[in-house]
């Protein structure tokens, strides 16, 4: 079926349950009856991830994810896709009804505005969090879909870096204070900055998985170079090991030889980590951010919604 629409099959094993319960449910108008699509002759039903998010929801099934985890978008160059994969990925599993918080930490607020908010409403950050010790949950904000929760960042977050140098165990703050709410999510998705800085550092060390999105041209190949040199050190400096590094193309372009060469490249000598899935460069992705909507209400059958929707799948296994 399409993406986004579910056939009563695959409906019934994301939410980890037979295609008889969801008969049954029908039947007893637990709920909705799934749409109705007519292709030729044949009419088929489907559901939506937004059926799936309402069910979940509504019934309290509880998610099929087998562990919970923290993910952060990162590499230190700027602009590779971070704040904007990343707010549509949150987004995404937000909609399949895994409970989702997503944290901006990155003082320009590109997450923030890329999930429709505006950076300077807020007048805490994760700076008064970590450094002036007040709860993380005052800096929590809800967002348009009850599954997902952010924390929004801005320029009161910048002062974190030279504040973090003087403090004890200044690397584990931010790993530190995420204890305090991380059992109330599935999956918690961090935007990095980019920089290697110590705030990136705190990032790394809170987290189960790297998500790297790099550009498919030869500066971003010597990134890649850079960013596992990195995080090498880190791994023997702090005893450390990260459950899972996923690094995927974006803004892929075949008609382009450069393209199609450093994809051919980061295939080789990264094996071990590069998604299948790549995310073909589409402007839809830029005007659905300019308006602070995601891809998936924006423009749902656009490319960049086809191409997150597959990503998500890959990486979660879903
Ligand atoms: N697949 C894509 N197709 C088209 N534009 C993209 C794509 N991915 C990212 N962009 C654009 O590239 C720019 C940089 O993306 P951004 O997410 O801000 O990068 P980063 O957070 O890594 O600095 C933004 O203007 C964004 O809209
Ligand atoms: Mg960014």
């Amino acid at each position: 079926m399409k993406d986004g629409m579910y056939t009563i099959g695959e409906f019934a094993s994301l939410l980890g349950v037979s295609k008889a319960v969801i008969y049954k449910w029908e039947k007893e108008g637990k709920i909705n009856k799934a749409k109705r699509v007519k292709r030729g002759k044949t009419m088929y039903r489907y559901y939506t991830a937004e059926d799936i998010r309402d069910l979940r929801v509504d019934m309290n099934i509880q998610t099929p994810l087998t562990k919970r985890r923290k993910q952060l978008f990162l590499n230190f160059k700027g602009g590779t896709g971070k704040s904007v994969i990343s707010a549509n990925y949150g987004y995404r599993l937000a909609q399949h009804g895994f409970k989702i918080l997503m944290v901006d930490l990155d003082p320009q607020g590109h997450l923030t505005k890329c999930l429709g908010c505006n950076p300077e409403d807020f007048s805490k950050t994760l700076y008064d969090v970590i450094i002036n010790k007040v709860p993380i949950q005052s800096v929590i904000i809800s967002s348009k879909l009850t599954t997902l929760d952010i924390i929004p960042a801005n320029l009161g977050l910048s002062p974190i870096e030279l504040s973090l140098t003087s403090l004890h165990a200044r690397e584990f703050k931010l790993k530190r204070v995420l204890t305090d709410i991380e059992d109330s999510y599935d999956i918690i998705v961090l935007d990095a900055p980019p920089n290697i800085g110590l705030l990136n550092l705190n990032a790394i060390l809170s987290v189960n998985d790297l998500l790297v999105p790099v550009l498919a041209d030869f500066l971003s190949y010597d990134g890649l170079k850079i960013l596992f040199e990195t995080l090498r050190d880190i791994e023997d400096e702090f005893e450390y090991v990260l459950d899972n590094i996923y690094i995927f193309l974006n803004r892929y372009n075949e008609s382009m030889n450069i393209s199609t060469r450093s994809r051919d490249a980061i295939r080789k000598n990264y094996a071990d980590f590069v998604c299948d899935t790549m995310i073909r460069q589409n402007t839809t992705l830029s005007d659905a951010t300019a308006l602070g909507m995601s891809i998936f209400e924006y423009a749902p059958n656009s490319r960049a919604a086809i191409d997150i929707n597959k990503l998500v799948n890959e990486i979660l296994d879903i």
